[in-house]
């Protein structure tokens, strides 16, 4: 294979050097293409853009492969935890016995929240959404935590990861708790990561909760298959915001806003206000799909479709199976997990989705899995954040750690007014 591409263009050749990555995806440098010959390139939506060169997580699209650091995920989600799943992302190795044990001494160490951040949270309305808070409280938390780290020594880098992967499940709870009017639940150090969590949501102070062990495992599991994926839209966030060398907090907090949205961690969310808009209708399927294929008001199958995945998405494959095995195992029958297999299938033999290649994604049984656990919809976005935090941290350690890195800065093609004229306020009418 040459080791250039060429492009020409107005009598004038350029050559681009082919950049190729260690699982052979292939890449056009064009750094220097504005300097040799005038030219950007354009790119809707960055679907064809490399922004960066990344050592943390491949996904190949077609084949429906993801690994973490070349570890896939079939295996991390049967075999590891999220804790180690986390620890792998952050520090590039699977920790040894001795290090796995002081990344979950420092995940117990941090994870009370400042006093004063206490104030600050009960500063929000009742009604406030959970991530407009939890990215506020991130934000917060660099006010009360010296920022100072050094992101290339691993050593002195576990205690800042440590106490945002702490204090994220603590905020995350404790917001919960508020919504509800309910006093918040403090951290119990004996518990593992996930089951902490579950008793900061739901123990009161006269009846702790214990979490059945099949729901620990599989919110576990559900925190490992959204640990990370590459260059989406958060995480790109993430990195963009720390490229100007902002710190750790307020890049993840910038993320946190990211993965809000509907289409990238707020589909979780959507896709069961859209199965339970089906219930409450009583809308046939085939009505609504052919709303989706009209685009009548914009309607979508949310839970549907992927950027990079064009075959299937291999977490939606293990999220499915789990979902089974967990309403199975505690007894739960949940109409919205039938309405939603019934969807697929539709969808799946319909010409539309099927030429378009739009299977469903890691938010379409990801809610059913959340709701059976007992995890009110608007949390939902917030379990993806909290299963997302070690990505975003991998990848804020990336940028600051790149000696050749500069500043996220991308160009545009102007397409506005040219000169105008001002005309004073009094002459405008
Ligand atoms: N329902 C109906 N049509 C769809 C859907 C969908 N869910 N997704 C894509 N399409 C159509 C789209 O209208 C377009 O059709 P046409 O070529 O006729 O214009 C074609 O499929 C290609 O789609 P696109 O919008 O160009 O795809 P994209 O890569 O820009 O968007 C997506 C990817 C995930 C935002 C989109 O598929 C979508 O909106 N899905 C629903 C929301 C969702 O489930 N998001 C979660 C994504 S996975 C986890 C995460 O990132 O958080």
């Amino acid at each position: 294979m040459t080791d250039t591409a060429q492009l020409h263009y107005n009598g004038q050749t350029i050559d681009l050097p082919v950049v190729v990555g260690t699982q052979k995806e292939t890449a056009v440098d064009i750094s220097k293409l504005r300097a040799e010959s005038g030219l950007i390139t354009l790119d809707n939506g960055y679907g064809n853009t490399g922004s960066c060169s990344s050592a943390i997580t491949f996904v190949n699209g077609e084949k429906g492969i993801l690994k973490y650091r070349g570890y896939r995920i079939e295996v991390l989600a049967t075999k590891s935890t999220f804790v180690e799943t986390a620890y792998l992302l952050i520090f590039g190795e699977m920790p040894t016995s001795s290090q796995y044990t002081e990344f979950r001494r420092q995940l117990v160490q941090h994870e009370f929240i400042h006093e004063d951040m206490r104030h600050h949270l009960d500063g929000f309305p009742p009604n406030a959404p959970p991530m407009a808070i939890l990215s506020a409280m991130i934000n917060a938390v660099g006010c009360f935590e010296p920022v100072f780290m050094q992101p290339e020594d691993d050593e002195h880098f576990m205690k800042p990861a440590a106490r945002l992967m702490s204090k994220i499940r603590t905020i995350a709870a404790a917001s919960y708790r508020k919504s509800l009017g309910k006093p918040i639940v403090y951290p119990r150090s004996r518990l593992r990561y996930v089951e902490n969590f579950l008793h900061m949501m739901f123990s009161s102070p006269y009846e702790p909760y214990e979490a059945p062990e099949a729901v620990v495992e599989a919110l576990d599991r559900l925190l490992i298959l959204h640990a990370d994926h590459e260059q989406n839209c958060s995480t790109s966030t993430v990195r963009m915001v720390a490229s100007s060398q902002a710190n750790l907090y307020a890049s993840v907090a910038a993320g946190v806003c990211a993965l809000w949205g509907p289409l990238h961690g707020g589909a979780n969310v959507a896709v069961i206000d859209m199965l339970q808009g089906l219930v409450d209708s009583g809308e046939k399927l085939d009505r609504f799909i052919a709303r989706v294929k009209n685009r009548d008001a914009g309607a979508r199958l949310m839970g549907f479709g992927h950027r990079v995945y064009k075959n299937f998405d291999p977490r939606a494959t293990i999220i499915k199976e789990s979902c089974h095995r967990l309403l199975e195992k505690i007894g739960v029958d949940d109409p919205l997990l039938d309405l939603a297999m019934k969807l697929e299938e539709v969808a799946l033999k319909d010409p539309y989705f099927v030429e378009r290649k739009l299977y469903p994604n890691v938010d379409y049984y990801s809610g059913i899995i959340m709701r059976a656990l007992g995890i009110p919809t608007d949390m939902f976005t917030v379990i993806f954040a909290i299963g997302r935090l070690p990505g975003w941290i991998a990848h804020w350690r990336e940028v600051h750690t790149n000696t050749n890195a500069r500043i996220d800065r991308p160009r545009q093609i102007y397409i506005g007014d040219t000169v105008r004229e001002y005309v004073p306020l009094e002459e405008r009418g």
